[in-house]
């Protein structure tokens, strides 16, 4: 069997042991697929320099980052039906992160409620991810039960205005609720290993996945679309949300998904503690600047004011270093954990999350820095073309099509 030496390895793996409607999900982008590959193209296209015989005999990567201390500027970013890839997968990787030392994202939208999660990862560092539902009321009871829970640290996902546009998805029947088709059907008993370790566990225990946070009627959401309504994406949402998520919540609040310079400078004006620059990993819109684009005009801009973290498409230790050479403090990592749950779950996520540490270990030597701090320095960054696009240019359209109950974002 092949070696699992890099996230290509892992990916193809993942690929093999999951359903295909579910490993499209993870790992397509939306449309065709072009903010995806301008992602992976524009950390390409970067340099880094090295300064030489700097002597250094070790590279340290513990960073403090919101006031938590971490042994890597890394977190593993919420995504929605980590449940799906492995049983219990989001109490798995949350174990998987807690062991390498940095935080996990849990999602809105994750299989395994927060609670559970908790239970079964006593000593994670738990942020929570909060897709903001049409009912408020609903909405700040979900808060009030990931703050019981211990999670200090609340991010906002401000990009995901309505379900995004992956045909994909809907050719493959995938979707939540799981309504079997024929073609799911097929592709589901074509995938052996993952339907007895997952689907029939699952099956045997707590019954059918779906995604634990939302309320039981949503379960039957197809006939209860009064509930459905509650538990909507809120395309209205605006800075009045924020304001009002800042009342309620004390920890520390992340605003996920900015790429313009006047949003991170309106959420600094708001007390947020922190944004994501984020492309949502090329899921949503598809005619998106890469994060690499954006993000040195914003981390200039708010300098002091807000910490700037960064995700979407990182694949090798080398792009956790760009993002922070631009100006990022910390990044997400997205699909990276997924495949590493895929491949060889709760093992398979750390020593992917490993992986990459020791990829960045051996890149550090090779630009002969100590401390990621230093790569910000104009020296290290080379000549790299950041080409500052005006991101006040990407316009949302806010007459999509609202998102269907059930979607998945
Ligand atoms: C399968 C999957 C599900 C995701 N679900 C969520 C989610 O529930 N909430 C959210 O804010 N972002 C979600 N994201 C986006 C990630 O948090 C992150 O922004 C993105 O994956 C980073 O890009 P990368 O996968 O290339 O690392 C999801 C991403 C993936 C791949």
């Amino acid at each position: 069997m092949r070696m699992l030496l890099n996230a290509d390895d892992y990916r193809s793996r993942a690929r093999s042991f999951l359903p295909r409607g579910l490993f499209e999900y993870i790992d397509r982008g939306t449309e065709d697929g072009v903010a995806l590959r301008r992602l992976r193209a524009s950390l390409d296209e970067i340099t880094l320099t090295p300064s030489v015989l700097t002597g250094h005999d070790r590279r340290r990567f513990d960073t403090t980052l919101l006031g938590q201390q971490l042994t890597a500027p890394l977190v593993v970013a919420p995504t929605a039906l980590a449940g799906l890839v492995a049983h219990d997968g989001e109490t798995k990787l949350a174990r998987a992160a807690s062991r390498v030392g940095i935080p996990v994202c849990i999602s809105t939208q994750s299989v395994t409620t927060v609670e559970t999660i908790r239970r079964g990862a006593p000593d994670a560092t738990l942020w929570f991810q909060l897709y903001v539902w049409r009912d408020r009321a609903l909405t700040a009871k979900l808060l009030e039960r990931a703050r019981a829970c211990g999670c200090e640290t609340l991010v906002v996902t401000a990009d995901t205005p309505v379900a995004p546009n992956r045909e994909y998805n809907k050719r493959n029947g995938f979707g939540i609720p799981f309504v079997p088709g024929l073609r799911s059907t097929i592709d589901i008993a074509l995938h052996p290993r993952w339907l007895v370790s997952v689907l029939a566990r699952y099956l045997l225990g707590e019954g059918m996945p779906t995604y634990g946070h939302y309320p039981d009627e949503f379960r039957t959401a197809i006939t209860r679309p009064s509930i459905a309504e509650a538990v909507r994406l809120d395309h209205r949402l605006n800075w009045d949300d924020v304001r009002w998520l800042r009342e309620i919540w004390p920890g520390k609040l992340i605003i996920k998904g900015v790429l313009a310079v006047k949003d991170a400078e309106t959420a600094a004006g708001l007390g947020c503690e922190a944004i994501v620059v984020s492309a949502h990993g090329g899921r949503n819109l598809d005619c998106l600047p890469a994060p690499a684009e954006c993000i040195q005009a914003i981390a200039d801009a708010v300098k002091g004011r807000l910490t700037v973290l960064a995700d979407s498409g990182i694949r090798r230790g080398t792009d956790v270093l760009k993002y922070l050479a631009l100006g990022a403090e910390a990044v997400l990592l997205g699909r990276l954990p997924l495949w590493g749950l895929a491949a060889g779950g709760e093992e398979g996520a750390e020593a992917v999350l490993r992986m990459i540490v020791g990829e960045m270990d051996t890149a550090m030597a090779f630009l002969g820095a100590e401390r990621v701090a230093e790569l910000r320095s104009p020296s290290f960054r080379g000549d790299a073309p950041h080409r500052t696009r005006n991101p006040e240019a990407v316009e949302r359209d806010s007459g999509f099509a609202h998102a269907r109950p059930g979607m998945t974002v």
